[in-house]
């Protein structure tokens, strides 16, 4: 997939279903800036309702926060990407570090999801980033290294092609401490060279790196207009209309 200026918004556990439709339709009605793919993640109990608030957007889309790694069975309480799909949803986030810490998601695992959601025609997010005793450590780059070998440097390359990368330093997230743009431009130009190594240059080139982790709208501009940050994958600041749409306006 070509390279796209993206603003994801993770909602996480957070709006209930009256509240999260009227944040999609401000967002619906809003001016929306032309070239920025504009993605909300709500809830998945609002994934088929937004899907049908947003057909015949233009780049505005809806993605799921997680799905299952198998199509169905005996998971209680689990979500399969069949279902999302069907539901609407056109991507899925995977490998984000809530994930990850919380419900004890490793590499292996989270490329098990990345192949679900591909053989489902949902479009992968794919989530890294480092904890900050790494990043202390100044062994940030091997660690997000390692995550993407361990995950989605095992696809194929007509299947890596498909997935959106997000870059989101543990540290970041939710703190209010935003990784300086050379600290953001570090990273996202490492994983790109890995990409290269990996695949090649193209590929490279085609793919979409997304900076996560307290961006916001005073931060946006100076993080976007960094050469390998291609959007962001936003928290807090996607749960109000006008910031979100202000953070999208910020290329
Ligand atoms: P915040 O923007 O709230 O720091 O969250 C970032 C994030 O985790 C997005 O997935």
């Amino acid at each position: 997939m070509p390279r796209k200026k993206i603003v994801a918004g993770n909602w996480k556990m957070n709006k209930t279903y009256e509240e999260g439709l009227a944040l999609v339709s401000a967002l619906k009605n809003a001016s929306r800036p032309e070239s920025v793919w504009m993605i909300v993640t709500p809830p998945a109990l609002l994934t088929r309702e937004v899907s049908s608030m947003l057909k015949e957007q233009n780049q505005l889309s809806v993605a799921a926060q997680n799905c299952h790694q198998e199509t169905s069975g005996a998971y209680t309480g689990e979500i399969s990407a069949p279902m999302l799909r069907a539901a609407g949803a056109e991507l899925v986030i995977i490998g984000h570090s809530e994930r990850r810490q919380y419900f004890g998601e490793d590499n292996a695992l989270l490329l098990s999801k990345v192949r679900q959601a591909l053989a489902h025609d949902l479009q992968p997010i794919f989530c890294m980033g480092e904890p900050l005793e790494i990043r202390e450590a100044g062994t940030h780059l091997e660690y997000v290294k390692n995550q993407l070998e361990k995950s989605v440097f095992q696809l194929a390359e007509s299947d890596f092609k498909k997935i959106i990368l997000a870059y989101e330093p543990i540290w970041a997230i939710g703190t209010g401490k935003t990784a300086q743009p050379e600290q953001a431009q570090e990273m996202h130009q490492a994983i790109r060279s890995w990409i290269v190594e990996k695949y090649n240059t193209e590929t490279a080139n085609d793919t979409s790196i997304l900076y996560g982790g307290s961006c916001k709208p005073a931060n946006a501009k100076d993080l976007f207009s960094l050469p390998d940050v291609d959007g962001g994958l936003i928290g807090g600041a996607s749960l109000k209309a006008d910031d979100f749409l202000a953070i999208a306006h910020s290329f």
